[in-house]
């Protein structure tokens, strides 16, 4: 991407085009590594794996995965969702994005984050030089909450196997949770947003490294963290490039 396609992607994220000089990211990681002993230990708490039924789901590649979880009726999601939402995106990618779960035009059209939030997720990445088309983008859950509501606990467990089996197919070098929910599920955590975010966690079997991030929805009704977001966004970036 050249300076002046940054610019306007920063630009429409409403951010100012300067940008401090980015720490190397040995720096960032070793920050990480040496945080303080009650980070450290929540740190090491989130590096169990996420659920023991990811062996079901073993050995299918992406087109049965997919017949898999448009036939999912593991929890009772399966009876109000239009239709499943599995994930789009490249199925090279070194990138994959997680939010939380389809909301109303996520379930009408079957691909994650196509509204609002979506739209400025793609300047997002755009911005770091990722077209949309270059990662792949999921959700912890695959169905609509019904009411946009939070996923419950049950429909979480059930649903993250699909997710270990989309990483084990396509090998990410990084995950990036957008959102409280997307991050606290994916962690197994209640630690604040706040607290996780600029750190490198690991998810599950793969031990992904994995960032945080606000959620685009949450940008759109709090611009003044677009910066912060931003920052995030250039840490997941040298914490790719030094995987
Ligand atoms: N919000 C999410 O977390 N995921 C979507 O797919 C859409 C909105």
């Amino acid at each position: 991407m050249n300076s002046a396609q940054r610019h306007e992607y920063l630009t429409a994220l409403g951010l100012d085009a300067w940008v401090r000089r980015d720490q190397p990211a040995a720096a960032l990681l070793s920050r990480a590594s040496t945080e303080t002993s009650q980070e450290l230990s929540t740190v090491t708490s989130l590096l169990a794996p996420v659920s023991p039924n990811t062996a079901r789901e073993a050995g299918v590649d992406w087109p049965e995965l997919r017949a898999r979880v448009a036939a999912c009726t593991r929890c009772a999601l399966s009876a109000t969702r239009t239709q499943t939402v599995f994930g789009v995106g490249n199925q090279q990618a070194e990138w994959l994005i997680v939010g939380e779960a389809p909301g109303a035009e996520e379930d009408r059209q079957g691909e994650p984050f196509v509204g609002r939030a979506g739209q400025l997720l793609n300047s997002m990445l755009r911005a770091i030089g990722l077209p949309r088309e270059q990662v792949f983008i999921a959700n912890v859950l695959k169905c609509r909450p019904p009411g946009n509501r939070d996923p419950a606990a049950n429909e979480s467990a059930e649903c993250l196997p699909y997710l270990e089996q989309q990483i084990a197919l396509l090998k990410p070098k990084i995950m990036l949770a957008v959102g409280r929910i997307a991050a606290q599920n994916l962690l197994r955590t209640d630690v604040t947003l706040g607290r996780l975010r600029q750190q490198v966690h690991r998810f599950g079997h793969s031990q992904v490294p994995l960032v945080v991030t606000y959620h685009p929805a949450y940008l759109l009704r709090t611009p003044g963290d677009k910066r912060k977001a931003w920052e995030d966004l250039k840490f997941a970036r040298e914490v790719c490039a030094n995987v």
